[in-house]
Formats: C-alpha cells, sequence, structure tokens
C-alpha cells in the first residue's frame, strides 16, 4: 500500500481523575466512525486512544480517595477500556502514559528538544490551575471572594519553583508560518482564527517541569523534576507508533491525519504541539478538529450541579446504534450542543423507525411477499429511475465529502435526504398497485429500491454498525460485499433474502 492511503487518527487521552462521560464518549465516536469509514474506503488505519494519567489532577483525586496513585490509575483507566468496548470503538490501540514504553518516548524527545537547544533550567513564578493543568498569565485571572480564577473558571494557585522552559517564544513566527501555508491544520475556521491571533499577541516560554509533586515522568538526568503532564500527554501520539524507533511498522502513520479534540484542549494540540514535533524536527500533524461542547438541557455539565450524562446508561436505555446516532447527527461537528432527551426520541422516531426503517420495512416485506424473497431483476430504464439511481450512485461520494471535512451531521443530512427521497418514490411508484397491472415494473422498482437501501446501510455502518450489519444481512449482502468499493458490482439478480424483521421499534418515552 502506498503511504497515501494510510490514515492515523486519534482520540485525546482522557484524564483518570474522575469516570468516563458523555463529553469522552463523544469525541471518540467521533473518531471511530472517521476510522470505520476510512478502512471501508479501503485505507490502512490506526486508531489510538487512551488514558492520561500523570500530573497533579490525577494525584490529587487519588489522594482523596486514600489510594495509591498507580492503583488508582489503573482502576480508571480501565473504566475507559470498558467504555471503548461497550460504545464499540474501534481502536487499534489503547495507551496508558503509565506505560514503560511511553516514559521511554517521553526521554527520547525530551533528550532531542534538549540537543536541539530548545530547553532550558529557569524558575517559575506564575499562576497554575490543577483542574486544566495549565499555566496562565497574570492579565487573564479574575478574582471572585478572594479566590482567583482562570478564563476556564478554574481556580488557580501560586506556583514558584525551579522548573525546566521550552522556548516557545522562538517558535512564534513559524507557527504563524506554519498555519499560513496548512490552511486545513486548525478546523473549523473560527477555532483556527482563535489560535492564531492567540499567537500573534505573543507567546511566552512554557514552564514544561514540575518539582512540587512527583506524579509524573522524571526528568531524565534530573530527577527531581517530573515532565509537565501535557508534554507527557502530547506524546502519546507518537508513543503508540513506536518512537523513539522510527523503523517500526507503524511509524510510517506519522504524522497523524486528524487529531479530534474538545475546543477547550485545542490551544495545547494546535501550538505546543506543533512547536514540540518542530523543535525536534519530527513531522507536524495534519489536521486538529475541535469540537464544542454539551450542555444537558440547557444547563452546563458539571459534577457539582449533578447533571453529568454517563452514556452507559444512555445506552442501556435507548440502544447502542441510537445513541451513536443521535451524538452525531444532532449538533453541527463543531458548534456547542444541547443534549436533551425529547430530541433525541424524536429524531429516532422520525428518522430511524419513520424514514429508515419504514423504507426498509415496506421494500423488503413486498419482495418477500411478492417475488417469493428473491431479489428481483431490474427491467427495462424508465424516465423515473433516474432520480433515485443517480442520487444512489453520487451518494458513497458526497458522504465522504463530508466526512473528510469532520462534518458528520451533514453526511448523515445527506444519507437521510435519500431515506426521504426513497419514501416519496416508493409512493409515487406504487408497487403494491404494480402488482396488478405490470409485474416486471413492480420487480423493476423493488429492485432499485433495495439497490438505494444497500448503499443507505453501506455508508451507514460506521455510525451504526450492528444494526446496519443487520440490515446488510437482511438485504442478502454478502458479509465480504460491505465496503464502498463493492457498491460498483451489483448484487445477483435471484438473490435469496431472509423474511425482514423491523430494524428500529419507535420509543414511547413519557417522561419527555
Ligand atoms: N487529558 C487531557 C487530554 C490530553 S490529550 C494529549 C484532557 N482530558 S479530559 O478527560 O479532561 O477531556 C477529554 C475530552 O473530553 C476533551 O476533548 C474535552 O473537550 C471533552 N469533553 C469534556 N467535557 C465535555 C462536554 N461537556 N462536551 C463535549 N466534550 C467534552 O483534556
Amino acid at each position: 500500500m502506498t503511504s497515501e492511503r494510510r490514515f492515523y487518527l486519534t482520540t485525546p487521552i482522557y484524564y483518570v481523575n474522575d469516570k468516563p462521560h458523555i463529553g469522552h464518549a463523544y469525541t471518540s465516536l467521533a473518531v471511530d466512525v472517521l476510522a470505520r469509514w476510512k478502512r471501508m474506503a479501503g485505507y490502512q488505519v490506526f486508531m489510538l486512544t487512551g488514558t492520561d494519567e500523570h500530573g497533579q489532577k490525577v494525584e490529587k483525586a487519588a489522594e482523596a480517595r486514600g489510594m495509591d496513585p498507580q492503583a488508582f490509575t489503573d482502576q480508571v483507566s480501565q473504566a475507559f477500556r470498558d467504555l471503548a468496548s461497550r460504545m464499540n470503538y474501534s481502536n487499534d490501540d489503547f495507551i496508558r502514559t503509565t506505560e514503560e514504553r511511553h516514559k521511554t518516548a517521553c526521554a527520547a524527545l525530551w533528550k532531542r528538544l534538549q540537543d536541539n537547544g530548545a530547553i532550558y533550567l529557569g524558575h517559575y513564578e506564575g499562576w497554575y490551575a490543577v483542574r486544566d493543568e495549565a499555566f496562565y498569565g497574570p492579565d487573564e485571572i479574575t478574582e471572585k471572594d478572594g479566590q482567583k480564577f482562570a478564563p476556564t473558571g478554574a481556580p488557580v494557585e501560586w506556583v514558584r519553583e525551579p522548573s525546566y522552559f521550552f522556548r516557545l517564544a522562538d517558535w512564534q513566527d513559524r507557527l504563524l508560518a506554519y498555519y499560513d501555508a496548512h490552511p486545513d491544520f486548525i478546523a473549523p475556521q473560527t477555532r483556527r482564527n482563535e489560535v492564531i491571533s492567540f499567537v500573534k499577541n505573543g507567546l511566552t516560554d512554557l514552564s514544561i517541569s514540575r518539582t512540587s509533586f512527583k506524579w509524573g515522568v522524571k526528568v531524565p538526568g534530573d530527577e527531581a523534576h517530573v515532565m509537565y503532564v501535557w508534554l507527557d500527554a502530547l506524546t502519546n501520539y507518537i508513543t503508540a507508533l513506536g518512537y523513539p524507533d522510527e523503523n517500526t511498522a507503524l511509524w510510517p502513520f506519522w504524522p497523524a491525519d486528524v487529531h479530534f479534540v474538545g475546543k477547550d484542549i485545542l490551544r495545547f494540540h494546535a501550538i505546543y504541539w506543533p512547536a514540540f514535533l518542530m523543535a525536534a524536527g519530527l513531522p507536524v500533524p495534519h489536521r486538529v478538529f475541535a469540537h464544542g461542547w454539551w450542555t444537558n438541557e440547557g444547563q452546563k455539565i458539571s459534577k457539582s450541579v449533578g447533571n453529568v450524562i454517563d452514556p452507559l446508561q444512555l445506552v442501556e436505555q435507548y440502544g447502542l446504534d441510537a445513541v451513536r446516532f443521535f451524538l452525531l447527527r444532532e449538533v453541527p461537528f463543531g458548534n456547542d450542543g444541547d443534549f436533551s432527551r425529547k430530541s433525541l426520541v424524536q429524531r429516532l422516531n422520525s428518522e430511524l423507525a419513520n424514514d429508515l426503517g419504514n423504507l426498509a420495512q415496506r421494500t423488503l416485506s413486498l419482495i418477500q411477499k411478492n417475488c417469493d424473497g428473491q431479489l428481483p431483476a431490474a427491467g427495462a430504464p424508465h424516465p423515473a429511475d433516474a432520480e433515485l439511481l443517480d442520487a444512489v450512485a453520487a451518494l458513497p461520494g458526497r458522504v465522504g465529502e463530508a466526512l473528510d471535512r469532520q462534518a458528520f451531521h451533514e453526511a448523515l443530512e445527506r444519507i437521510q435526504s435519500l431515506s426521504r427521497l426513497g419514501n416519496s418514490w416508493i409512493d409515487a411508484q406504487k408497487p403494491w398497485s404494480l402488482k396488478k397491472t405490470d409485474l416486471v415494473r413492480m420487480a423493476s422498482v423493488l429492485r432499485h429500491l433495495h439497490t438505494a437501501l444497500r448503499a443507505l446501510a453501506t455508508v451507514l455502518q460506521p455510525f451504526m454498525p450492528d444494526t446496519m450489519s443487520q440490515m446488510l444481512d437482511q438485504l442478502g449482502v454478502p458479509v465480504q460485499a460491505r465496503d464502498l468499493a463493492a457498491l460498483d458490482t451489483l448484487l445477483p439478480d435471484g438473490t435469496t433474502l431472509p423474511p425482514p424483521s423491523p430494524l428500529f421499534q419507535k420509543i414511547q418515552d413519557d417522561a419527555v
């Protein structure tokens, strides 16, 4: 395979200070859908997720539970692994920053930065927010009731300690030149503008080690220091490919095609990370996409309000694929969005049960009843066919185009519009009436609808893997003919289709 056909995509690695919630499930879901799409399009894909286990925040969380940090992180990291399998994510690896391979990679990157003159020893004095694991300048701080806060709302504390620094200020112009030469590096556009103006305002050197606590990767040659947790965490993206060994089978996946992140952590990925990589002489990722944040029924999600959404509970109540579909359908990826049970139930009932589900059920029952469950042959072309068949032929390209921009909602809208077209087409062609007047045309109409359903089920696989696999079973599509290229080959006439059963149930939810 050529290098163009490789695709590497990553989720953020999640802090293990608490159990997984909807925000974590969301970032990984988007990554999973794109990973599955690219595999189906013939790419060699590597999808990475994992847990971010060092730093003061995790150390404090372990302390609060009276646990040793390693035992604590072992336990919480497992909850993220379980989430990945319950949500049916197709990650190829799950990395933990407490693993030896990762410590080796961090130490190697550190040495390379040091050898390249990008690190010096100094003294840090300033504001630090443990919740964000981030340093803030004096102009960013506000005060309320005697407590100082970062712009994110996280409380800050004054830190004064010896520290190694990364010469970030030196990279200001080169970063700006990089953004300029690579307009797709940061998405969406509004976020890109924010990053650029932040960098234009001036960068200061970045403190990259701490001495006031122990829970981190030790700085090589100076073990009183642990590495700043963001330098440690970002390195995970190359650890997983074998760094510092650049001769591994996986190393050709570098640089990453897309790092998916939430908007709150874009600065680390779009400023620090490319600067570290450039300073180390390593290639910079192609793209960083920052998605928005969910609120819950209009309210900011927070532990203290007690409105944290547990993704597994939702799955329990509404089914896995319904939840996967809803999260990417409801909100334009990149925007903030509100989670409401009412809109979840509405979407599932109207788009899955009514539109797609009905189209499948009507078509497949008619084939079962009127064609003995054998896939009918398409008859002579009819002027009405083009409307449906042209839309079917265009579907994979249109979905792929949207997904290449990480516009999941648009991809789903494009899919949805074909389901709607299928329903209006079946109503207009009335195969149930043709049964009495023109059996050949009836067969042809049902065959075209089957072709449309096959395309719909194929392109929906990344979003709803289990349900679409059942739908493809009902459509008689063999397992080896379910990728995008297979759509070019028609199923043989007469293929036996099993008796259909409804794929989506309407939800009656009295609570909404
Ligand atoms: N450990 C860092 C990432 C290091 S990557 C090298 C981290 N972890 S996190 O667990 O706090 O957050 C992970 C992701 O969850 C972020 O992308 C964040 O934006 C996302 N979300 C957390 N709450 C969210 C919502 N309410 N809504 C959507 N996503 C949110 O940051």
